[in-house]
C-alpha cells in the first residue's frame, strides 16, 4: 500500500478495477458456451463453433456457434413468420415493445458495459458512458418514431425481414443503430454480429425475451463472414444493412445486384481533422485525443488525416506529443485507463504492418513512451508526421490509435486536401471564427461535419457516409426511411418496352456525315458534339420509316460528357433562386415551342391527343421542380447535446447519370432529369435509345435557357452500354437507371459504391402522381449533418 506521501509525490492515478464479477456468472450461467438466438429461444450448442477471447488477456471467455447456411434460413424463416403479426401491430403498440427495451438495458447498464469491456476492449469509461447510454438512447428515439410512423411517413410500409451485419468495434452500439429503426418501421431482423465480440448481441437476445418481445422478431445468429455471406445471399431477406470495411462491402453491393434487396452501407473512413491558425489550440489537442485515440483508433469516422495550418503547426504538434504522454493505456476494466487492447492479434498485426509501411515511406512514427501491459493486444499510442498526402497512412484506414499530420496555408488548400481522399465519412474542423468554420463545413465532402467537436453521436442525428464510405444513414428522420419502402414503388408492372435490336444491324449506322442536316449530335458542355465513334443510328418510327438519325454515343463521349459535368460546378453553387428562375426559363421555352415537341411525338407514333397529353405533363413537371429548387428545405435535428445545433442540410451529390425507359421519351426526361437539376447536381442523360430525338430537340431550349454549359449534357446510342460506361465511372457520384439491366448497373457501380436507384425492369407510370416529388428529390440528394456547438 503507498504511503500518502508517496502519493502526493508521483501524483500517479491509482488503480480503479471496475468488478467483473456478474458477467462472469452471467458466462457461467450459460456454461460460456451458446447457440444461436432464433425464434425467441437460443438454439443448441452442437456444431461448428468459434472461440471469443477477452482481448485485454487473450483468455478465452467464451464459445458461439459459427452459423452454418442452414441456421441462418432457420432464423429468415422465424423472422418472416414473425413478420406477418409484428407489421401489423399499430404503431403504438410498437413503441411500447421498443420502449420496454429501452427501459431494460437502463436496468442492465453496468453488466453491458462490463460485457462490452471484457468482450471487445474498449475502456469501462466508454462502454459505461458512451456506447451503451447511446443504445438505449436510440431504442428511446425510435420507440418515437414507431409511434409516429403512419402519420409521418404516410405511403410507407416495412419491406419484411432485414438481414443486419455489423462490426467489432461499437458492438452493441451498432446492433441498437440497426434494429431500433429496423423494428420501429414494422421489420424483423436476423443480426449478425462481427465473430470477434458477439457477446453483447447475445445480452440483448435475452433482454428482448425479458422485455416481452414477440418471438421471432429479433434473430441473433453468431459467425464468421461465410455467415454473413449467406445472409446476405438469402433470398427472402428483403434488406441489408452493413457496417464494415469497405472491401466487403464492395462484395455485398456486387453480390446483391439485381436481388431487389434494399441496400444500406456504412464503411470505411479516413476522416480529414483540420485546424486553422485561430483555433482554441488546447480544445483541439483533445479533439484528437477524443477524435483518433478513442476506442483505440477503432472508429470509422475518426479524423485519422491531421491537416494543421503551417503557422501554428511545430506548435500544435508539440502540444500532442506533450498530451499524448500523459494517456494511460492498460486494463480497461480499470475506471482511470485511457486506452485498452485492440480487438484481437489480427488486427494488432494488421496495424503494425501499416505503421511499417508508413516508416518505409518516410514517415516519423511519433509514439507514446507509455509501458504495455505483458498480456494482450496492445499497442502505444502514436502519429506519424513527415508524410505526403499519397502516403499509405495518409491514404489507408489504420483502424488503430494513430494519425497522421501534415500542415497546410490555406483554407483553398485545407479544402483541397481534407476530399484528397476516396472517403468521405466525416470531417472535424476547429477554427473560433464562425466564417471559417462553416465554409470548410459546406465544402468538405463528408456525412458528418463536426465544428469545434469530435465524435459526437445521436439518435436524431443521420450518420453515414459520402463516396466510398457508402450510402444510406443510420438515425434520425434521414435514417428511418432506410427501413421503409415508398408503396407506390412495389406495385409497378413489368415494362413492356424493351432495347433489345433497337440499334439493329450495322446496317443502321451511318457515318455521322451523312445526311448530315438530318443527324442530331450529342450535347456536351453546351455544346453539340459529334459523337466519337463518327456513327450514328437510324431512328424509326413505329411504321418503320426512317425519322432521323441520332448520335452513336460510346465510352468516350460519356467520359467527354461526365468531365463538362464536372466542371460545371457554377450550377451547383448558384442559389436555389437562381436555379428555379432556370428552370422557369427552360418550361417558357418549352411551351413556346410546345407545336414542334407534339409533332415530334406524334412522327413517334403518338396521337395528336396523348403527344398533347404528354407536352402539358411535361411543362408541369418542369414547374413542379422549379417550384421544389428552393424549397426543399433541411432540417435542424434535435439531438441530445446542450448547447449543439445540428444541422441536417440536402446536398447534391454532383455528377448523376440518369438513363430514360422507352416510355413516354419527353415527360420520363424531364422526370428525371429536373430533381436532379433542381437540387444542383449536374446530369449526363442518356435519353430513350428508341426515341432519342426527342432529347436531342430538347437541347436547342437548353442553349437558349441560361444552363450552364456542362450542367445538362446529352449523349444518345445504346443505352445499357452507356449505362455501364456511368456505373463503372468514379466520377458519377449516382445512378437512376431505367431498363432490363439493372443487375448489371448495380454490380458495376460497386466501385466507387455510388448511390443506384433502378427500376429491375419496371415501367413507372410517368403521368401518376407519384412519379414526382418526394422520393425523387430526396434520391437526388444526400444529407450532410453538421455539429455546431455554441455559448463558451
Ligand atoms: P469486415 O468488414 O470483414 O467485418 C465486418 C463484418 O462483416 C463482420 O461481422 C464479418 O463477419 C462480416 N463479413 C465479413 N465478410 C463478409 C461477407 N463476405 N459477407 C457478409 N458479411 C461479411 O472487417 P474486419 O475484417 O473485421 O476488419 C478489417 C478492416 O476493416 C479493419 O482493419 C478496418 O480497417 C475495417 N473495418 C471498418 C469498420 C467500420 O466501421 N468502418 C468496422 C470494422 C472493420
Amino acid at each position: 500500500m503507498p504511503s500518502v506521501t508517496s502519493i502526493l509525490e508521483s501524483m500517479d492515478y491509482g488503480t480503479s478495477p471496475e468488478s467483473s464479477t456478474h458477467v462472469k456468472d452471467w458466462l457461467a450461467r450459460h456454461d460460456a458456451n451458446f447457440g444461436h438466438f432464433i425464434g425467441g429461444k437460443f438454439t443448441s450448442t452442437k456444431g461448428a463453433r468459434l472461440d471469443v477471447f477477452n482481448p485485454a488477456t487473450g483468455d478465452k471467455l467464451a464459445t458461439v456457434a459459427n452459423g452454418t447456411a442452414g441456421d441462418v434460413g432457420a432464423a429468415v424463416s422465424a423472422a418472416a413468420k414473425a413478420f406477418k403479426t409484428w407489421s401489423k401491430l399499430s404503431g403504438h403498440a410498437r413503441a411500447k415493445h421498443l420502449y420496454a427495451i429501452a427501459r431494460h438495458i437502463q436496468k442492465r447498464e453496468r453488466f453491458l458495459a462490463v460485457l462490452e469491456t471484457l468482450d471487445n476492449g474498449k475502456t469501462i469509461r466508454e462502454s459505461r458512458d458512451i456506447d451503451v447510454p447511446l443504445v438505449a438512447r436510440h431504442f428511446y428515439h425510435h420507440a418515437g418514431w414507431a409511434e409516429l410512423r403512419e402519420t409521418e411517413f404516410a405511403g410507407f410500409s416495412p419491406l419484411g425481414v432485414c438481414g443486419q451485419i455489423i462490426p467489432w468495434n461499437f458492438p452493441l452500439l451498432m446492433l441498437a443503430w440497426k434494429i431500433a429503426p429496423a423494428l420501429a418501421a414494422g421489420n424483423t431482423v436476423v443480426l449478425k454480429p462481427a465473430e470477434f465480440t458477439p457477446l453483447t448481441a447475445l445480452a440483448f437476445a435475452e433482454i428482448c425475451t425479458e422485455a416481452g418481445l414477440p418471438d421471432g422478431v429479433v434473430n441473433i445468429i453468431t459467425g464468421d463472414g461465410d455467415t454473413g455471406a449467406a445472409l446476405v445471399a438469402h433470398k427472402d431477406v428483403a434488406k441489408i444493412a452493413f457496417t464494415g470495411s469497405t472491401e466487403v462491402g464492395r462484395i455485398i453491393r456486387k453480390q446483391t445486384a439485381a436481388s431487389g434487396k434494399k441496400l444500406s452501407l456504412e464503411l470505411g473512413g479516413k476522416s480529414p481533422f483540420v485546424v486553422f491558425d485561430d483555433a482554441d489550440l488546447d480544445a483541439a489537442v483533445e479533439g484528437v485525443v477524443d477524435s483518433v485515440w478513442f476506442n483505440q483508433g477503432q472508429v470509422c469516422c475518426a479524423g485519422t488525416r491531421l491537416l494543421v495550418q503551417e503557422s501554428i503547426y511545430e506548435r500544435f504538434i508539440a502540444k500532442l506529443k506533450t498530451r499524448m504522454e500523459k494517456l494511460r493505456v492498460g486494463d480497461p476494466l480499470d475506471k482511470s485507463m485511457d486506452m485498452g487492447p485492440l480487438v484481437d492479434p489480427v488486427q494488432v498485426a494488421r496495424v503494425k504492418s501499416l505503421l511499417a509501411k508508413g516508416v518505409e515511406e518516410g514517415g516519423t512514427l511519433n509514439s507514446a513512451s507509455c509501458a504495455l501491459p505483458e498480456k494482450g493486444n496492445y499497442v502505444a499510442p502514436g502519429f506519424f508526421t513527415d508524410v505526403g498526402s499519397a502516403s499509405t497512412v495518409m491514404r489507408e484506414e489504420i483502424f488503430g490509435p494513430y494519425v497522421s499530420a501534415m500542415s497546410f496555408r490555406t483554407p483553398d488548400e485545407a479544402a483541397m486536401l481534407a476530399n484528397h481522399t476516396a472517403y468521405g465519412l466525416a470531417a472535424s474542423i476547429w477554427s473560433e471564427n464562425i466564417n471559417v468554420a462553416l465554409d470548410a463545413a459546406a465544402r468538405v465532402k463528408a456525412g458528418v461535419v463536426w465544428i469545434n467537436s469530435t465524435n459526437l453521436f445521436d439518435a436524431a442525428a443521420g450518420f453515414g457516409g459520402y463516396k466510398e464510405s457508402g450510402f444510406g444513414r443510420e438515425g434520425g428522420r434521414e435514417g428511418f426511411y432506410e427501413y421503409l419502402q415508398a408503396d407506390w414503388l412495389t406495385t409497378l408492372p413489368a415494362s413492356k418496352s424493351s432495347n433489345s435490336n433497337i440499334i439493329a444491324t450495322t446496317d443502321a449506322l451511318q457515318p455521322a456525315s451523312m445526311e448530315i442536316d438530318r443527324t442530331a449530335k450529342l450535347y456536351i458542355g453546351g455544346k453539340q458534339a459529334r459523337p466519337d465513334s463518327g456513327y450514328s443510328y437510324a431512328v424509326k418510327t413505329p411504321k418503320g420509316k426512317l425519322a432521323g438519325l441520332a448520335g452513336l454515343g460510346s465510352r468516350k463521349d460519356i467520359r467527354n460528357a461526365v468531365e463538362a459535368a464536372l466542371k460545371a460546378s457554377a450550377w451547383a453553387s448558384a442559389t436555389a433562386h437562381n436555379r428555379a428562375q432556370v428552370l422557369y426559363f427552360l418550361a417558357e421555352n418549352l411551351s413556346a415551342r410546345a407545336g414542334d415537341f407534339e409533332q415530334r411525338l406524334r412522327e413517334m407514333g403518338a396521337t395528336p391527343a396523348a403527344a398533347r397529353r404528354e407536352l402539358r405533363a411535361s411543362l408541369q413537371r418542369i414547374f413542379f421542380y422549379a417550384a421544389w429548387a428552393d424549397k426543399y428545405d433541411g432540417r435542424i435535428h434535435s439531438t441530445n447535446a446542450k448547447r449543439q445545433i445540428t444541422l441536417a442540410f440536402n446536398e447534391p451529390f454532383g455528377v448523376m447519370g440518369l438513363v430514360c425507359p422507352n416510355e413516354a421519351p419527353l415527360l420520363a426526361m424531364v422526370s428525371l432529369a429536373l430533381p436532379a437539376l433542381a437540387m444542383g447536381n449536374t446530369v449526363v442523360l442518356v435519353p430513350s435509345q428508341s426515341q432519342p430525338l426527342i432529347a436531342t430537340d430538347f437541347y436547342q431550349l437548353l442553349d437558349t435557357s441560361d444552363m450552364p454549359a456542362g450542367a445538362f449534357n446529352i449523349v444518345t446510342g445504346p443505352s445499357d452500354e452507356l449505362a455501364k460506361v456511368l456505373a463503372e465511372h468514379d466520377e458519377v457520384a449516382a445512378l437512376w437507371y431505367h431498363g432490363e439491366g439493372s443487375a448489371m448497373m448495380e454490380a458495376a457501380s460497386a466501385g466507387n459504391l455510388k448511390s443506384t436507384w433502378v427500376s429491375g425492369g419496371k415501367a413507372f407510370d410517368w403521368y401518376s402522381a407519384n412519379a414526382q416529388g418526394a422520393e425523387f428529390l430526396r434520391r437526388a440528394t444526400q444529407t450532410k449533418n453538421i455539429w455546431i456547438p455554441y455559448g463558451e
